[in-house]
């Protein structure tokens, strides 16, 4: 069977480990290292990756590029709009075809389906790069820069503060997959997939519901937010969810309540002073950058596992 990365929640703990592990020594390993320089084993020589981007990105655009560059491999870059995939080629016809040419694909994409679609028919590794229901490579991302920062996440207090989107269902993956505990601060209409919360609770995660910002945070190690309006969503909602949403702003006030020594994510891109505050994105419990970074050495990490090597 092939090593496609769909979803944290498919993927076995055990490889997800070895996986944050990995992306952690590969990190350390460059420290010292010129900007540019290919690393020593260069395990994607001879390797062709394809990138389709059918939502706009900037992190995950450059990060997968640059990973695999500095792994030996070379990339190809394809908007689903340039590519006939856009103009009513098949997603399994294009997958057929694609898997003849490139020894990866990572795919950015609207409705689940196209992923799926595109992983059922391809001959090679799929990457889920984000869609409209989750965003797996963040929340690698993310808990390689937790286990940085604080030791092992397993047994942590997060908060996620917002819209619960689709980077909140890779928070729930991952909680039932690393043991960590979530609680969910938004307006009802907002909530998780039912199922997500479900999944988290059957795998022993504590996930609890709160609508009282103040009260979800008491107690937090990890305070993440993100964008009040998804590239998913209608801009005719925007309205309609800044004024849902506003209460959840992560502000330093709000930040009081966690844990003194408690940690703040955004996966960007954010909007200042909407979702959170500059006070908290630039202050001291922020590790944005880091989690930007990190999109590198956790994708890269991915990328390993995905073609075993
Ligand atoms: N966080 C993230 O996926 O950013 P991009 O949309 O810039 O890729
Ligand atoms: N929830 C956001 C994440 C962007 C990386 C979106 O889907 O637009």
């Amino acid at each position: 069977t092939m090593n496609h990365f769909l979803d944290i929640h498919k993927t076995d703990p055990a490889d997800l480990r070895s996986m944050i592990d990995n992306a952690r020594t590969m990190k350390e390993a460059r420290k010292g290292r010129l900007r540019g320089t290919v690393d020593d084993d260069t395990p994607l020589a001879g390797h062709m990756v394809a990138l389709i981007f059918e939502k706009p990105s900037t992190r995950t655009r450059v990060s997968f590029d640059v990973g695999v560059r500095q792994m030996g491999g070379q990339t190809m870059v394809l908007s689903g709009t340039d590519m006939q995939l856009g103009h009513g080629e098949t997603i399994a016809d294009t997958a057929r075809v694609l898997s003849r040419y490139v020894d990866l694909i990572m795919i950015r994409t609207f409705d689940e389906s196209v992923l799926l679609e595109m992983a059922e028919y391809a001959d090679v590794p799929v990457i889920n790069g984000l869609t409209d229901r989750t965003h797996p490579c963040q929340i690698m991302a993310d808990i390689l820069t937790y286990e940085e920062h604080r030791g092992s996440i397993a047994g942590k207090k997060v908060v996620w503060s917002g819209d619960g989107n689709n980077v909140c269902a890779s928070f729930l993956h991952a909680a039932a997959q690393f043991g960590f505990d979530l609680t969910f601060t938004g307006p009802s209409q907002l909530d998780p997939e039912d199922e997500f919360v479900g999944l988290a609770r059957k795998a022993g995660s504590t996930v609890q519901i709160e609508r009282d910002p103040a009260k979800a945070v008491e107690g937090a190690d990890l305070v993440v937010t993100d964008t009040w309006v998804s590239m998913h969503d209608s801009q005719s909602t925007k309205e309609r969810r800044h004024n849902m949403l506003r209460p959840y702003q992560v502000n330093e006030e709000l930040m009081k309540h966690a844990k003194p020594d408690a940690l703040f994510m955004h996966c960007l891109p954010a909007h200042r002073e909407d979702e959170a505050t500059s006070a908290v994105m630039d202050g001291p419990h922020s590790v944005i950058w880091d989690e930007a970074e990190n999109r590198l050495h956790a994708q890269k990490a991915v990328m390993r596992w995905c073609l075993g090597v």
